[in-house]
Protein backbone atom coordinates (compact mmCIF):
# COMPACT_ATOMS: atom_id res chain seq x y z
CA UNK A 1 0.00 0.00 0.00
CA UNK A 2 1.19 3.22 -0.70
CA UNK A 3 -0.30 6.86 0.03
CA UNK A 4 0.46 8.43 -3.08
CA UNK A 5 -2.63 10.40 -4.43
CA UNK A 6 -3.69 9.06 -7.74
CA UNK A 7 -5.71 10.78 -10.43
CA UNK A 8 -7.35 7.42 -11.08
CA UNK A 9 -7.47 3.95 -9.41
CA UNK A 10 -7.97 0.84 -11.30
CA UNK A 11 -9.76 -1.15 -8.84
CA UNK A 12 -9.90 -4.72 -7.81
CA UNK A 13 -9.32 -6.44 -11.46
CA UNK A 14 -6.91 -9.14 -12.15
CA UNK A 15 -3.85 -8.21 -13.83
CA UNK A 16 -1.69 -9.30 -16.11
CA UNK A 17 2.03 -8.59 -15.28
CA UNK A 18 4.54 -9.43 -17.60
CA UNK A 19 5.62 -12.59 -15.38
CA UNK A 20 1.90 -13.23 -12.94
CA UNK A 21 -1.37 -12.75 -13.02
CA UNK A 22 -2.42 -11.46 -10.07
CA UNK A 23 -4.96 -9.04 -8.19
CA UNK A 24 -4.22 -5.23 -8.05
CA UNK A 25 -5.39 -1.99 -7.88
CA UNK A 26 -3.46 -0.07 -10.11
CA UNK A 27 -3.15 3.93 -9.82
CA UNK A 28 -2.13 6.47 -12.18
CA UNK A 29 -0.87 10.16 -12.28
CA UNK A 30 -1.06 11.89 -15.63
CA UNK A 31 -1.28 9.13 -17.72
CA UNK A 32 0.92 7.10 -16.13
CA UNK A 33 0.73 4.20 -13.78
CA UNK A 34 2.48 5.49 -10.61
CA UNK A 35 1.88 2.80 -8.05
CA UNK A 36 0.00 -0.25 -7.36
CA UNK A 37 -2.64 -0.84 -4.38
CA UNK A 38 -2.88 3.07 -3.72
CA UNK A 39 -4.75 4.48 -1.10
CA UNK A 40 -7.90 4.60 -2.87
CA UNK A 41 -9.60 7.60 -0.81
CA UNK A 42 -7.63 9.85 -2.09
CA UNK A 43 -8.13 8.84 -5.96
CA UNK A 44 -10.05 11.58 -7.74
CA UNK A 45 -11.70 8.75 -10.25
CA UNK A 46 -12.54 5.36 -9.46
CA UNK A 47 -13.02 2.61 -12.20
CA UNK A 48 -14.04 -0.38 -11.03
CA UNK A 49 -12.87 -3.94 -12.43
CA UNK A 50 -14.12 -6.39 -10.11
CA UNK A 51 -14.18 -10.00 -11.85
CA UNK A 52 -12.42 -8.29 -14.84
CA UNK A 53 -8.85 -8.81 -16.50
CA UNK A 54 -6.45 -6.06 -17.47
CA UNK A 55 -4.48 -6.57 -19.69
CA UNK A 56 -1.84 -4.39 -20.69
CA UNK A 57 -2.97 -2.37 -23.77
CA UNK A 58 -3.29 -4.77 -26.79
CA UNK A 59 -1.22 -3.05 -29.93
CA UNK A 60 -2.42 -4.25 -33.16
CA UNK A 61 1.07 -4.37 -35.32
CA UNK A 62 -0.95 -4.59 -38.68
CA UNK A 63 -3.50 -2.36 -39.96
CA UNK A 64 -4.96 -0.70 -43.33
CA UNK A 65 -6.77 2.35 -42.43
CA UNK A 66 -7.00 3.53 -46.11
CA UNK A 67 -6.32 6.83 -45.18
CA UNK A 68 -5.34 8.94 -47.51
CA UNK A 69 -6.88 8.36 -50.78
CA UNK A 70 -9.03 5.40 -50.17
CA UNK A 71 -11.42 6.66 -47.58
CA UNK A 72 -14.52 4.88 -49.54
CA UNK A 73 -13.04 1.62 -47.68
CA UNK A 74 -12.02 3.34 -44.29
CA UNK A 75 -10.24 6.38 -42.41
CA UNK A 76 -8.19 7.09 -39.67
CA UNK A 77 -11.42 7.89 -37.84
CA UNK A 78 -13.37 5.22 -37.94
CA UNK A 79 -11.06 2.39 -38.23
CA UNK A 80 -9.60 3.70 -34.93
CA UNK A 81 -13.33 3.68 -33.21
CA UNK A 82 -13.38 0.12 -34.37
CA UNK A 83 -9.97 -0.31 -32.36
CA UNK A 84 -10.83 1.31 -29.61
CA UNK A 85 -14.55 -0.89 -29.35
CA UNK A 86 -12.32 -3.83 -30.06
CA UNK A 87 -9.93 -2.74 -26.84
CA UNK A 88 -7.19 -2.09 -28.91
CA UNK A 89 -4.99 1.03 -27.56
CA UNK A 90 -2.86 1.56 -30.34
CA UNK A 91 -2.23 0.74 -34.41
CA UNK A 92 0.30 0.41 -36.71
CA UNK A 93 -0.94 1.54 -40.04
CA UNK A 94 0.61 0.22 -43.11
CA UNK A 95 1.73 2.38 -46.41
CA UNK A 96 -0.51 1.43 -48.76
CA UNK A 97 -2.50 4.18 -49.12
CA UNK A 98 -3.25 6.36 -52.24
CA UNK A 99 -0.54 8.01 -52.68
CA UNK A 100 1.72 5.26 -50.70
CA UNK A 101 3.34 6.70 -47.91
CA UNK A 102 6.61 6.50 -49.51
CA UNK A 103 8.59 9.71 -48.12
CA UNK A 104 8.79 11.26 -44.70
CA UNK A 105 6.46 13.93 -45.63
CA UNK A 106 3.70 11.38 -46.23
CA UNK A 107 4.36 10.16 -42.89
CA UNK A 108 3.86 13.65 -41.52
CA UNK A 109 0.96 13.94 -42.93
CA UNK A 110 -0.55 10.86 -41.79
CA UNK A 111 0.56 12.04 -38.45
CA UNK A 112 -1.66 15.30 -39.31
CA UNK A 113 -4.40 13.54 -40.26
CA UNK A 114 -4.49 11.53 -37.14
CA UNK A 115 -3.94 13.97 -34.53
CA UNK A 116 -7.58 14.85 -32.68
CA UNK A 117 -9.01 12.29 -34.69
CA UNK A 118 -7.86 8.42 -33.77
CA UNK A 119 -9.15 6.89 -30.87
CA UNK A 120 -6.02 5.19 -30.43
CA UNK A 121 -2.63 5.14 -30.25
CA UNK A 122 -0.90 5.20 -33.67
CA UNK A 123 2.14 5.19 -35.89
CA UNK A 124 2.70 4.58 -39.57
CA UNK A 125 4.99 2.16 -41.46
CA UNK A 126 6.79 4.09 -44.89
CA UNK A 127 6.57 1.53 -47.92
CA UNK A 128 9.73 0.59 -49.48
CA UNK A 129 10.14 1.29 -53.53
CA UNK A 130 13.34 0.96 -55.65
CA UNK A 131 14.42 3.90 -55.00
CA UNK A 132 14.01 5.46 -51.81
CA UNK A 133 16.38 4.14 -49.57
CA UNK A 134 17.29 7.76 -48.49
CA UNK A 135 13.67 8.26 -47.28
CA UNK A 136 14.08 5.22 -45.19
CA UNK A 137 17.04 5.98 -43.79
CA UNK A 138 15.82 9.75 -42.76
CA UNK A 139 12.41 7.74 -41.70
CA UNK A 140 14.58 6.88 -38.55
CA UNK A 141 14.29 10.12 -37.51
CA UNK A 142 10.45 11.30 -38.45
CA UNK A 143 8.43 11.41 -35.92
CA UNK A 144 5.59 9.02 -35.91
CA UNK A 145 7.53 6.28 -38.50
CA UNK A 146 7.67 2.95 -36.72
CA UNK A 147 8.88 0.67 -39.37
CA UNK A 148 9.77 -0.46 -43.13
CA UNK A 149 6.73 -2.57 -45.18
CA UNK A 150 8.47 -4.25 -47.53
CA UNK A 151 6.02 -6.24 -50.39
CA UNK A 152 8.13 -8.98 -52.15
CA UNK A 153 4.46 -10.33 -53.81
CA UNK A 154 1.77 -7.27 -54.82
CA UNK A 155 -1.11 -7.34 -53.11
CA UNK A 156 -3.46 -4.09 -52.67
CA UNK A 157 -2.00 -1.19 -54.06
CA UNK A 158 1.21 -0.86 -56.20
CA UNK A 159 3.64 -1.26 -53.68
CA UNK A 160 5.98 -4.02 -54.77
CA UNK A 161 9.94 -4.65 -54.24
CA UNK A 162 11.80 -8.03 -54.68
CA UNK A 163 15.28 -7.14 -56.20
CA UNK A 164 17.69 -8.69 -54.02
CA UNK A 165 19.94 -6.24 -54.47
CA UNK A 166 17.82 -3.04 -53.84
CA UNK A 167 16.50 -5.24 -50.76
CA UNK A 168 19.99 -5.88 -49.73
CA UNK A 169 20.78 -1.90 -49.66
CA UNK A 170 17.87 -1.67 -47.68
CA UNK A 171 19.03 -4.12 -45.11
CA UNK A 172 22.50 -2.51 -44.65
CA UNK A 173 21.42 0.78 -44.54
CA UNK A 174 18.35 1.37 -42.53
CA UNK A 175 17.79 0.73 -38.97
CA UNK A 176 14.28 0.87 -38.39
CA UNK A 177 12.07 -2.38 -37.99
CA UNK A 178 11.33 -3.96 -41.19
CA UNK A 179 8.21 -5.96 -41.93
CA UNK A 180 8.16 -7.64 -44.83
CA UNK A 181 4.57 -9.69 -46.82
CA UNK A 182 6.09 -12.36 -48.00
CA UNK A 183 5.04 -13.94 -51.12
CA UNK A 184 7.32 -14.20 -54.09
CA UNK A 185 6.29 -12.36 -56.90
CA UNK A 186 7.36 -14.06 -60.01
CA UNK A 187 5.55 -16.98 -59.26
CA UNK A 188 2.24 -14.93 -59.27
CA UNK A 189 3.18 -13.57 -62.56
CA UNK A 190 3.79 -17.27 -63.65
CA UNK A 191 0.46 -18.92 -62.64
CA UNK A 192 -1.87 -16.03 -62.80
CA UNK A 193 -3.85 -17.77 -65.56
CA UNK A 194 -5.13 -19.82 -62.58
CA UNK A 195 -6.21 -16.56 -61.33
CA UNK A 196 -7.19 -15.36 -64.45
CA UNK A 197 -9.16 -19.13 -65.24
CA UNK A 198 -11.25 -19.02 -61.80
CA UNK A 199 -14.58 -18.45 -60.83
CA UNK A 200 -14.70 -19.43 -57.10
CA UNK A 201 -12.74 -17.99 -54.33
CA UNK A 202 -12.29 -21.47 -53.40
CA UNK A 203 -9.19 -21.30 -55.89
CA UNK A 204 -7.60 -18.08 -54.65
CA UNK A 205 -5.23 -20.34 -52.60
CA UNK A 206 -4.83 -22.55 -55.55
CA UNK A 207 -3.01 -19.38 -57.44
CA UNK A 208 -1.34 -17.86 -54.15
CA UNK A 209 -0.08 -21.59 -53.14
CA UNK A 210 2.18 -22.97 -50.49
CA UNK A 211 5.13 -22.73 -52.91
CA UNK A 212 4.44 -18.85 -53.68
CA UNK A 213 4.70 -17.87 -49.56
CA UNK A 214 7.61 -20.79 -48.85
CA UNK A 215 9.89 -19.58 -52.06
CA UNK A 216 9.48 -16.02 -50.95
CA UNK A 217 9.99 -16.76 -47.19
CA UNK A 218 13.45 -18.31 -48.07
CA UNK A 219 14.81 -16.08 -50.17
CA UNK A 220 14.07 -13.00 -48.07
CA UNK A 221 15.53 -15.29 -44.65
CA UNK A 222 18.97 -16.03 -46.16
CA UNK A 223 19.25 -12.54 -47.00
CA UNK A 224 18.52 -10.81 -43.76
CA UNK A 225 20.86 -13.86 -42.37
CA UNK A 226 23.83 -12.78 -44.52
CA UNK A 227 22.85 -9.36 -44.04
CA UNK A 228 22.59 -9.92 -40.11
CA UNK A 229 19.62 -8.24 -40.23
CA UNK A 230 16.69 -8.60 -38.12
CA UNK A 231 13.46 -8.75 -40.13
CA UNK A 232 9.74 -9.76 -39.22
CA UNK A 233 7.77 -11.52 -40.99
CA UNK A 234 4.00 -10.60 -41.83
CA UNK A 235 0.99 -13.03 -41.81
CA UNK A 236 2.57 -16.67 -41.81
CA UNK A 237 0.26 -18.90 -43.31
CA UNK A 238 1.57 -22.37 -44.38
CA UNK A 239 3.15 -25.49 -42.02
CA UNK A 240 6.17 -25.36 -44.41
CA UNK A 241 7.36 -21.90 -43.86
CA UNK A 242 6.63 -22.11 -39.75
CA UNK A 243 9.00 -25.37 -40.11
CA UNK A 244 11.27 -23.79 -41.79
CA UNK A 245 10.78 -20.09 -39.34
CA UNK A 246 11.92 -22.47 -36.12
CA UNK A 247 15.36 -22.49 -37.95
CA UNK A 248 15.55 -18.77 -38.36
CA UNK A 249 14.74 -17.84 -34.74
CA UNK A 250 17.89 -15.52 -34.97
CA UNK A 251 16.97 -13.77 -37.60
CA UNK A 252 13.35 -12.85 -38.02
CA UNK A 253 10.51 -12.61 -35.79
CA UNK A 254 6.73 -14.07 -37.04
CA UNK A 255 3.13 -12.50 -37.20
CA UNK A 256 0.10 -15.37 -37.19
CA UNK A 257 -3.15 -13.89 -37.75
CA UNK A 258 -6.44 -14.40 -36.13
CA UNK A 259 -7.75 -15.38 -39.30
CA UNK A 260 -5.57 -18.10 -40.45
CA UNK A 261 -5.95 -19.55 -36.60
CA UNK A 262 -9.46 -19.48 -36.75
CA UNK A 263 -10.74 -19.94 -40.53
CA UNK A 264 -10.18 -23.06 -42.79
CA UNK A 265 -10.39 -23.51 -46.63
CA UNK A 266 -12.86 -25.13 -48.26
CA UNK A 267 -15.31 -24.21 -45.41
CA UNK A 268 -14.54 -19.78 -45.39
CA UNK A 269 -14.89 -20.27 -49.41
CA UNK A 270 -18.11 -21.90 -49.46
CA UNK A 271 -19.69 -19.79 -46.82
CA UNK A 272 -17.82 -16.30 -47.14
CA UNK A 273 -17.11 -16.36 -50.56
CA UNK A 274 -15.00 -13.67 -51.79
CA UNK A 275 -15.22 -12.21 -47.60
CA UNK A 276 -12.67 -14.43 -46.98
CA UNK A 277 -10.51 -13.90 -49.69
CA UNK A 278 -6.99 -12.25 -48.24
CA UNK A 279 -3.26 -12.67 -49.44
CA UNK A 280 -1.73 -14.78 -48.33
CA UNK A 281 -4.86 -17.06 -48.47
CA UNK A 282 -6.29 -18.63 -45.69
CA UNK A 283 -5.31 -21.89 -45.99
CA UNK A 284 -6.80 -26.15 -45.02
CA UNK A 285 -6.94 -27.15 -41.23
CA UNK A 286 -3.35 -28.73 -41.34
CA UNK A 287 -1.94 -25.69 -42.18
CA UNK A 288 -4.05 -23.97 -39.27
CA UNK A 289 -3.08 -26.48 -36.86
CA UNK A 290 0.76 -26.15 -37.31
CA UNK A 291 0.45 -22.29 -36.57
CA UNK A 292 -1.18 -23.12 -33.53
CA UNK A 293 1.55 -25.78 -32.84
CA UNK A 294 4.49 -23.24 -33.74
CA UNK A 295 2.25 -20.94 -31.50
CA UNK A 296 2.67 -22.83 -28.59
CA UNK A 297 6.30 -23.49 -29.57
CA UNK A 298 7.26 -19.94 -29.29
CA UNK A 299 7.69 -19.46 -33.02
CA UNK A 300 5.33 -16.78 -32.66
CA UNK A 301 5.67 -13.07 -31.66
CA UNK A 302 2.80 -11.13 -32.76
CA UNK A 303 -0.52 -11.54 -33.37
CA UNK A 304 -1.71 -8.75 -35.67
CA UNK A 305 -5.33 -8.28 -37.41
CA UNK A 306 -3.99 -6.88 -41.23
CA UNK A 307 -7.03 -5.32 -40.52
CA UNK A 308 -8.11 -4.54 -44.56
CA UNK A 309 -11.29 -3.26 -45.26
CA UNK A 310 -12.93 -3.12 -48.73
CA UNK A 311 -16.55 -2.26 -49.39
CA UNK A 312 -19.25 -5.03 -49.95
CA UNK A 313 -19.75 -3.64 -53.46
CA UNK A 314 -15.99 -4.29 -54.15
CA UNK A 315 -15.95 -7.55 -52.58
CA UNK A 316 -19.31 -8.57 -54.51
CA UNK A 317 -17.44 -8.37 -57.80
CA UNK A 318 -16.81 -11.52 -58.10
CA UNK A 319 -13.82 -13.73 -57.93
CA UNK A 320 -11.32 -12.91 -59.23
CA UNK A 321 -12.22 -9.11 -59.94
CA UNK A 322 -12.78 -8.59 -56.28
CA UNK A 323 -9.94 -7.22 -54.08
CA UNK A 324 -8.02 -9.13 -51.41
CA UNK A 325 -8.59 -8.46 -47.59
CA UNK A 326 -10.50 -9.02 -44.08
CA UNK A 327 -11.49 -6.74 -42.04
CA UNK A 328 -9.91 -7.58 -38.22
CA UNK A 329 -9.50 -4.76 -36.03
CA UNK A 330 -12.64 -4.82 -33.88
CA UNK A 331 -12.43 -8.43 -33.39
CA UNK A 332 -8.69 -9.32 -32.96
CA UNK A 333 -8.95 -9.28 -29.14
CA UNK A 334 -12.43 -11.11 -29.03
CA UNK A 335 -11.11 -13.94 -30.36
CA UNK A 336 -8.23 -14.09 -28.88
CA UNK A 337 -9.99 -14.19 -25.64
CA UNK A 338 -12.06 -17.07 -26.96
CA UNK A 339 -9.31 -19.02 -28.10
CA UNK A 340 -7.85 -18.43 -24.56
CA UNK A 341 -11.25 -19.82 -23.00
CA UNK A 342 -10.59 -22.39 -25.63
CA UNK A 343 -7.54 -23.68 -23.79
CA UNK A 344 -5.87 -22.53 -27.10
CA UNK A 345 -3.31 -20.59 -24.98
CA UNK A 346 -2.69 -19.24 -21.49
CA UNK A 347 -3.56 -15.26 -20.60
CA UNK A 348 0.40 -14.54 -19.81
CA UNK A 349 0.84 -16.24 -23.38
CA UNK A 350 -1.53 -14.04 -25.33
CA UNK A 351 -0.32 -10.33 -23.36
CA UNK A 352 2.90 -11.13 -24.70
CA UNK A 353 2.18 -12.10 -28.16
CA UNK A 354 -0.51 -8.43 -28.39
CA UNK A 355 1.19 -6.03 -26.17
CA UNK A 356 5.24 -6.83 -24.88
CA UNK A 357 5.78 -8.01 -28.23
CA UNK A 358 4.63 -5.89 -30.44
CA UNK A 359 6.17 -3.15 -27.89
CA UNK A 360 9.82 -4.43 -27.77
CA UNK A 361 9.78 -5.31 -31.55
CA UNK A 362 8.78 -1.65 -32.76
CA UNK A 363 10.83 0.04 -29.74
CA UNK A 364 7.22 1.81 -28.48
CA UNK A 365 8.13 3.75 -25.62
CA UNK A 366 5.73 3.14 -22.32
CA UNK A 367 3.67 0.36 -24.17
CA UNK A 368 3.40 -3.48 -23.53
CA UNK A 369 3.37 -4.07 -19.77
CA UNK A 370 1.67 -3.31 -16.71
CA UNK A 371 4.63 -1.43 -14.70
CA UNK A 372 5.49 1.16 -13.03
CA UNK A 373 6.23 4.58 -15.40
CA UNK A 374 4.67 2.98 -18.24
CA UNK A 375 1.50 4.56 -19.50
CA UNK A 376 -1.74 3.67 -18.26
CA UNK A 377 -3.07 1.81 -21.63
CA UNK A 378 -5.64 -0.78 -20.25
CA UNK A 379 -7.67 -3.37 -22.88
CA UNK A 380 -10.07 -5.25 -20.47
CA UNK A 381 -12.57 -7.88 -20.42
CA UNK A 382 -14.78 -9.83 -18.42
CA UNK A 383 -13.68 -13.65 -18.52
CA UNK A 384 -17.23 -15.11 -17.09
CA UNK A 385 -19.31 -12.95 -19.53
CA UNK A 386 -20.14 -14.01 -23.09
CA UNK A 387 -20.55 -12.11 -26.47
CA UNK A 388 -20.89 -12.56 -29.80
CA UNK A 389 -19.71 -10.79 -33.26
CA UNK A 390 -22.25 -8.71 -35.49
CA UNK A 391 -21.47 -7.17 -38.10
CA UNK A 392 -23.85 -4.79 -37.19
CA UNK A 393 -21.79 -3.69 -34.76
CA UNK A 394 -18.57 -3.04 -37.02
CA UNK A 395 -17.25 0.21 -36.74
CA UNK A 396 -15.55 -0.02 -40.11
CA UNK A 397 -16.69 1.63 -43.04
CA UNK A 398 -16.70 -1.80 -44.93
CA UNK A 399 -19.76 -2.72 -42.68
CA UNK A 400 -18.64 -6.78 -42.86
CA UNK A 401 -16.81 -9.26 -40.29
CA UNK A 402 -16.15 -12.81 -41.82
CA UNK A 403 -16.91 -13.37 -38.17
CA UNK A 404 -21.06 -11.99 -38.31
CA UNK A 405 -22.92 -14.26 -35.95
CA UNK A 406 -20.05 -16.27 -34.37
CA UNK A 407 -20.33 -16.63 -30.32
CA UNK A 408 -17.41 -15.72 -28.12
CA UNK A 409 -16.30 -16.89 -24.53
CA UNK A 410 -15.77 -13.57 -22.88
CA UNK A 411 -16.55 -9.98 -23.64
CA UNK A 412 -14.31 -7.21 -24.39
CA UNK A 413 -15.46 -4.26 -21.84
CA UNK A 414 -13.42 -1.26 -21.44
CA UNK A 415 -10.06 0.34 -23.48
CA UNK A 416 -8.44 2.84 -21.47
CA UNK A 417 -5.54 5.19 -23.03
CA UNK A 418 -3.12 6.85 -20.96
CA UNK A 419 -6.02 7.02 -17.95
CA UNK A 420 -8.98 7.78 -19.95
CA UNK A 421 -12.14 5.46 -20.71
CA UNK A 422 -12.23 5.60 -24.43
CA UNK A 423 -14.38 2.86 -24.80
CA UNK A 424 -16.96 1.22 -21.75
CA UNK A 425 -19.54 -1.33 -22.37
CA UNK A 426 -19.29 -0.84 -26.46
CA UNK A 427 -19.84 2.49 -26.47
CA UNK A 428 -17.43 5.27 -27.44
CA UNK A 429 -16.34 8.79 -25.96
CA UNK A 430 -17.05 11.24 -27.30
CA UNK A 431 -13.94 12.66 -28.31
CA UNK A 432 -10.36 11.05 -29.45
CA UNK A 433 -7.64 10.35 -27.19
CA UNK A 434 -5.22 8.95 -29.41
CA UNK A 435 -1.61 10.25 -29.56
CA UNK A 436 1.52 9.52 -31.83
CA UNK A 437 3.66 6.59 -30.39
CA UNK A 438 7.07 7.75 -29.28
CA UNK A 439 9.60 4.87 -30.64
CA UNK A 440 13.18 4.46 -28.02
CA UNK A 441 15.77 5.09 -30.61
CA UNK A 442 17.06 2.54 -33.44
O1 LIG B 1 -5.28 -9.45 -48.29
C1 LIG B 1 -4.58 -8.46 -48.12
N1 LIG B 1 -5.09 -7.22 -48.17
N2 LIG B 1 -3.27 -8.62 -47.90
C2 LIG B 1 -2.43 -7.58 -47.91
O2 LIG B 1 -1.27 -7.77 -47.75
C3 LIG B 1 -2.93 -6.22 -48.16
C4 LIG B 1 -4.32 -6.10 -47.75
C5 LIG B 1 -4.97 -4.82 -48.21
O3 LIG B 1 -4.38 -3.76 -48.01
O4 LIG B 1 -6.08 -4.87 -48.73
Amino acid sequence: MTSEICDVVLQGGTCIFPHAISKADIGFINGKISSFNPTIKSATKIINCTNLIVFPGVIDTQVHFREPGLIHKEDLQSGSQAAALGGVTAFLEMPNTKPPTTTCAHITEKVAIATNRAFAHFGFFIGATANNLQELIAAENCHGCVGIKIFLGSSTGDLLLYDQKILEDIFRHTRLPIAIHSEDELRLKEREHIRNQATHPRQHPEWRDVETALRSTKMILQLARKCQRRIHILHISSAEEMELLRQFRDTATVEVLPQHLTLQSPDCYDRLGTYAQMNPPIREYHHQAALWRALRDGVVDIIGSDHAPHTKNEKERGYPASPSGLPGVQTIFPLMLHHFLEGKLSLLHLAKLLSENPANLYGLKGKGQIAIGNDADFSIADIQASSSISADLMASRCGHTPYDGMKLKGKVCMTILKGNVIMQDGVLANKPMGEILDRTKC
